[in-house]
């Protein structure tokens, strides 16, 4: 028998807690027989690796797998899925088709979400599952199938059974043996690893070199909650790897990718994926571009700062924290650039029309917000554009087009990496 440590590796599970190695024990153990196994755990936790574990531990390794996530499968067609249809048992059935019970006989299937199967369905799987037999929508013959079955839930089975929306009988039957998966809140000792093997595939991924946690940050990533777990930790070391300049990340800087932190409630878990999955490249030229964009509205509020009070020197003290918060590290080079450029422009003495004139240019920005919003997609297009262009013309030179574009040489840098030119 393969060793837990063996299984890990082989499936990419990272994390050495006792409660963790535990359910991947009871999974090697189970693996040679048909027993029905319900995986249990909040969202994120990792379930998804435990059927195929026992599927590729088993003797049915070489007959199909079938993943089925019933909560994305409209109840309208989910009956013809699971077990097939017959030639016009429904409008739009011009042909006899095998549903998945057929299909994967000799193998394993696994039904994702199994909470959200409707009562008529689940009628249906009892059935297979007592007797290994089911019938096509539309027919009458009995077909035999011999496939067995792992199921997943994030929700409270108990409480779905009390609420009538899931047959008691059915998850007794399902769950003969339980594999239970920890929170990531629970397995602090996992939470650094996970980070830092996340960190070095992102920093692989996008090129860029690997983030590290200062100990400062580390204990806010142990105090705080997860409530999306392993999901959630891994989208945020994406957002970090890619989003952040200064590769060491303080307690400061991870501090703004953790939503409620300081809250020990509950928050409120979004459980639909593709809102809360930060997995495709465009999700994060979104978040670039908004972080341009409030980049932009610091900006204007300084210049707003600066036209009403000159160049004092004040005004570089009341506004320290926007300054750091724009130029961070680059404020010593580019911003004391910004500041002389600023104080060769000779600055009106402050009057009164003067305050009107800034009332009617804060009505403009009010306006040029507004279609900001809409703008913000062609606003990347076109900077990708000019960048693309301007590094053409001077034959890849980074210092020429840096000077052509207007940005230091180290902002264009990291646009070139940004928009991986
Ligand atoms: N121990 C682990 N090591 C490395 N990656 C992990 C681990 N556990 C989970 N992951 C990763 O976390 C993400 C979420 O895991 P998974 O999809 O299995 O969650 P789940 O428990 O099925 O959640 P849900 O109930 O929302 O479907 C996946 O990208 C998965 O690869
Ligand atoms: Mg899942």
């Amino acid at each position: 028998m393969e060793s837990i440590q063996a299984i890990k590796q082989r499936f990419g599970i990272i994390g050495n807690d006792q409660k963790l190695n535990r359910s991947i024990e009871k999974a090697i153990q189970v693996s040679p027989t048909d027993i029905s196994v319900l995986v249990t755990g909040e969202s994120g936790v990792g379930k998804e690796s435990i059927p195929r574990i026992i599927h590729q531990l088993s003797h049915r390794k070489h007959g199909k797998y079938i993943a089925v996530n019933c909560g994305a499968i409209p109840e309208g067609t989910i009956d013809s899925e699971l077990f097939g249809h017959e030639k016009g048992a429904f409008t739009g059935a011009t042909s006899t088709r095998s549903g998945y019970f057929e299909v994967a006989d000799e193998g394993t299937i696994f039904l994702d979400e199994v909470g959200e199967l409707p009562l008529t369905t689940q009628v249906r799987l009892l059935r297979v599952l007592e007797n290994g037999e089911f019938i096509k929508v539309g027919s009458s013959k009995v077909q035999k199938t011999n496939v067995r079955i792992v199921a997943a839930t994030n929700v409270n089975m108990f409480e779905a059974i009390k609420k009538e929306k899931f047959r008691e009988d059915l998850y007794y039957r399902l769950s003969t043996v339980e594999i239970n998966l920890p929170p990531l809140r629970d397995r602090k000792e996992d939470i650094h690893l996970l980070f830092r093997k996340f960190a070095s595939d992102f920093a692989l991924k996008y090129k860029m070199p690997t983030v590290k946690l200062t100990d400062e940050a580390v204990v806010l990533l142990l105090k705080y909650r997860w409530n999306g777990n392993i999901r959630q930790l891994r989208n945020v070391a994406e957002q970090v790897s890619v989003l952040e300049q200064n590769r060491t990340i303080s307690g400061n800087t991870i501090q703004n990718y953790l939503p409620n932190i300081g809250s020990n409630l509950p928050a409120v878990v979004n459980n639909s994926k593709s809102e809360s999955d930060f997995s495709s490249e465009r999700e994060i030229l979104y978040k670039v571009l908004f972080d341009m964009k409030s980049d932009l509205n610091d900006l204007k509020k300084l210049t707003m700062e600066l036209m009403k009070k000159g160049s004092d020197s004040d005004v570089q003290k009341d506004n320290e924290h926007l300054i750091q918060k724009i130029y961070g590290e680059e404020k010593d080079e580019e911003f004391e650039a910004a500041v002389e450029d600023l104080e060769v422009l000779s600055i009106p003495e402050h009057t009164e029309d003067m305050d009107e004139t800034i009332s009617e240019l804060e009505d403009k920005y009010h306006f040029a917000e507004e279609i900001e919003e809409e703008e913000t997609l062609s606003l990347h297009d076109k900077e990708l554009e000019l960048i693309k262009k301007s590094l053409e013309r001077h034959s890849g030179k980074r210092k020429l087009a840096a000077a052509e574009l207007g940005i230091s040489e180290r902002t264009l840098y990291r646009k070139i990496k940004q928009f991986d030119l």
